[in-house]
C-alpha cells in the first residue's frame, strides 16, 4: 500500500462521472466503477491506495451506499480492487495487464491498437548497419571491464561535436552518455534536488518528467503555456517569486505543445535563473526536429556563463527510442559527480548500443533529413483527417517535434480516451500532462505513425466523439446528484 485517497479526493477526480459514453445504457454502479477503471488506466489514480469507505465515498459524491458497495464489487469482480475486511480495499490491476511505455497500464493484448499513446517513431532503415558496423567496433573494447560511466570516449565525442555545430563548444569531458533522456533527468535530479525540493515546469509538461519529480517527491509550481508558448513576464515572475531550486523546460517543440522558445526568452531565462539560484535542466529531446525549415534560436546552454544550465538530450526522438542512449551536458566537474552518482544506479551504458549510436551520428545529416521529411508528411496527414473529420478542434500547426496538442470542443479528453480505447485507438488523455486533473479540454495527438494509420484513427476518434455528445450531452449540461 502506498497511501489512501479520501472521499473528497476521489470523488474530484472522478469528475463527470455520471456522464461517460453509454451511460444511459448502464446503471449507476457501473458508471462509476468503470471511470474508477479509467483513471487506473488514466495513471491518475495510483496502484495499491486505499480507496475510501463505501459510506464515505457515498456521502461525498450525495449517492446511495448501495451503489457504491456495488460499485466496489465489480471492480473486484473485474481484478481492480483487492479487499480486506477490516482493513479497507486497494487498487490493483488484472493479471493481463501491463505497462506501456507511456508509463500507462494496458492489455496484455493489443497488437491491432492504434497506439497515439506514444510520441516516437518506428527505427530508421540505417539503424541494422549500423548495428552491423558496431558489432565489428566491439573487439576494439573486448580487451577492458567495458564499465565507462560517462560513456565511450566516441560517443562523448560525437555528441559534443554535436553541440559545437549548433553553436556551443563542448568538450567530450562535459559530456555523459546515458541510458536515454529519461534516464538523464533522474541522475540530474538526484544529483542537484534533495528531496522536496522546489521545482518550476511548464504545464502542460512531458508526464514522465513529472512520474520523475515525483520520485523526488519534489514541490512543483508550473508555469502555463498560453496557446501561443510562453508568457515571458509570467515565466521570469514565477522564477523570481518561487526561486526554485530547479527549473525544468523542455524550448524546443516543447511536449506536449510543440511551442519552440525564442532566443530573446532563453536569455532572460538564464539571466533570472542565475540572479535567484535557480539551476536550469534543459531537455532538448526534439532539438534535431525542426520542420518546415523552421530556423532554431541558438541552444539556451549558449548564455549560460555561471554553470546553471544542464542540458539533456537524446537518440529516442530522431533515431530510435529503443537504442535507450541518451546523454547530459554539464560543467566538466558536474559530470564527474554525475558519474559517481549513477555508479550507485547501474554503473555504465552498454559499450555495444554506443557504439551504434556512434554509427547514426556518424550518419545524422541523411538520417536526420529524412526523419524531417516523413514527419511533416505525417503532421500534414494528421492536420488534413482533423480538419476534415473534426473541424471544431483547434490545433497550432507545430513547426517541429512530433506532437500536437488539440483543444477539444468540450471536456472530455479522458471520456474520449476510453472510448477510443474501445475501437482500438489509444490516446494520451490532456489530464496526463497536467498536474491536476485539468487539461479536460485537450489532447496530445503525436504524428509518429505513418499517415495511413493516422488517418484511420482521427477517423475512428471522431466516430466515438459523436457517440459522446448522444450519450452524454445531457447529462454534461445538468449534472444530476444520483440516488
Ligand atoms: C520531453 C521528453 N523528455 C524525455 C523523453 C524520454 O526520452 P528517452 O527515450 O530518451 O528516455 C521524452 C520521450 O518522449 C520526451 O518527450
Amino acid at each position: 500500500m502506498t497511501g489512501q485517497v479520501r472521499g473528497v479526493q476521489l470523488a474530484r477526480l472522478l469528475g463527470q462521472w455520471h456522464a461517460l459514453p453509454g451511460r444511459r445504457r448502464s446503471p449507476d454502479y457501473a458508471a462509476l466503477a468503470g471511470t474508477v477503471r479509467g483513471l487506473l488506466a488514466d495513471g491518475r489514480l495510483p496502484l495499491g491506495v486505499r480507496l475510501p469507505a463505501e459510506r464515505e465515498l457515498a456521502e461525498a459524491l450525495r449517492i446511495s451506499r448501495t451503489t457504491v458497495t456495488a460499485a466496489y464489487r465489480q471492480l473486484r469482480e473485474t481484478g481492480h480492487l483487492a479487499s480486506r475486511r477490516g482493513a479497507g480495499s486497494w487498487t490493483m490491476l488484472p493479471g493481463n495487464h501491463r505497462v506501456a511505455s507511456t508509463g500507462l497500464w494496458t492489455p496484455l493484448d493489443d497488437r491491432e491498437m492504434l497506439d497515439l499513446g506514444v510520441a516516437a517513431l518506428a527505427a530508421p532503415p540505417q539503424l541494422l548497419t549500423a548495428a552491423r558496423a558496431a558489432t565489428e567496433d566491439l573487439p576494439r573494447y573486448l580487451g577492458g571491464a567495458g564499465y565507462h560511466p560517462t560513456g565511450i570516449i566516441e560517443l562523448r565525442e560525437a555528441v559534443a561535436d554535436a553541440y559545437a555545430a549548433r553553436g556551443l563548444p563542448t568538450s567530450a569531458d562535459q559530456i555523459m552518455v546515458t541510458s536515454g533522456t529519461q534516464h538523464a533527468l533522474d541522475l540530474v535530479l538526484r544529483l542537484a534536488l534533495a528531496p522536496g525540493g522546489s521545482v518550476l515546469v511548464e504545464s502542460p509538461t512531458y508526464p514522465n518528467a513529472l512520474a520523475a519529480l515525483a520520485g523526488r517527491r519534489a514541490r512543483i509550481t508550473t508555469h502555463g503555456l498560453a496557446a501561443d508558448g510562453w508568457e515571458p513576464d509570467l515565466l521570469l515572475g514565477s522564477l523570481r517569486q518561487t526561486r526554485p531550486k530547479l527549473a525544468y523546460l523542455i524550448p524546443e517543440f516543447q511536449n506536449p505543445t510543440g511551442h519552440l522558445m525564442p532566443a530573446e526568452l532563453r536569455e532572460r531565462v538564464v539571466a533570472a535563473a542565475h540572479a535567484v539560484g535557480t539551476d536550469l535542466v534543459i531537455d532538448e529531446s526534439f532539438v534535431d526536429l525542426p520542420l518546415d525549415g523552421t530556423e532554431l534560436p541558438p541552444p539556451v546552454g549558449v548564455y549560460d556563463r555561471h554553470s546553471r544550465v544542464i542540458s539533456i538530450g537524446g537518440m529516442s526522438k530522431p533515431y530510435w527510442g529503443g537504442l535507450r542512449i541518451g546523454w547530459v551536458r554539464a560543467s566538466a566537474p558536474q559530470v564527474q559527480r554525475l558519474a559517481a552518482v549513477r555508479v550507485g544506479v547501474d554503473m555504465a551504458s552498454p559499450v555495444l548500443d554506443q557504439l551504434v549510436a556512434v554509427h547514426l551520428l556518424a550518419d545524422a545529416d541523411t538520417i536526420v533529413a529524412e526523419r524531417r521529411v516523413q514527419l511533416a508528411v505525417q503532421r500534414d496527414a494528421l492536420l488534413g483527417a482533423l480538419a476534415q473529420r473534426l473541424p471544431d478542434w483547434r490545433v497550432t500547426v507545430p513547426r517541429g517535434g512530433v506532437t500536437l496538442w488539440a483543444e477539444l470542443d468540450g471536456p472530455v479528453s479522458s471520456a474520449l480516451a476510453r472510448a477510443a480505447e474501445e475501437v482500438g485507438v489509444r490516446l494520451a488523455p490532456g489530464p496526463r500532462f497536467g498536474l491536476d486533473g485539468t487539461m479536460e479540454r485537450f489532447l496530445r495527438l503525436p504524428f509518429t505513425l505513418p499517415a495511413a494509420d493516422l488517418v484511420e484513427a482521427v477517423g475512428r476518434i471522431a466516430a466515438v466523439r459523436y457517440d459522446l455528445d448522444r450519450t452524454g450531452r445531457q447529462r454534461w449540461r445538468e449534472p444530476a446528484v444520483i440516488a
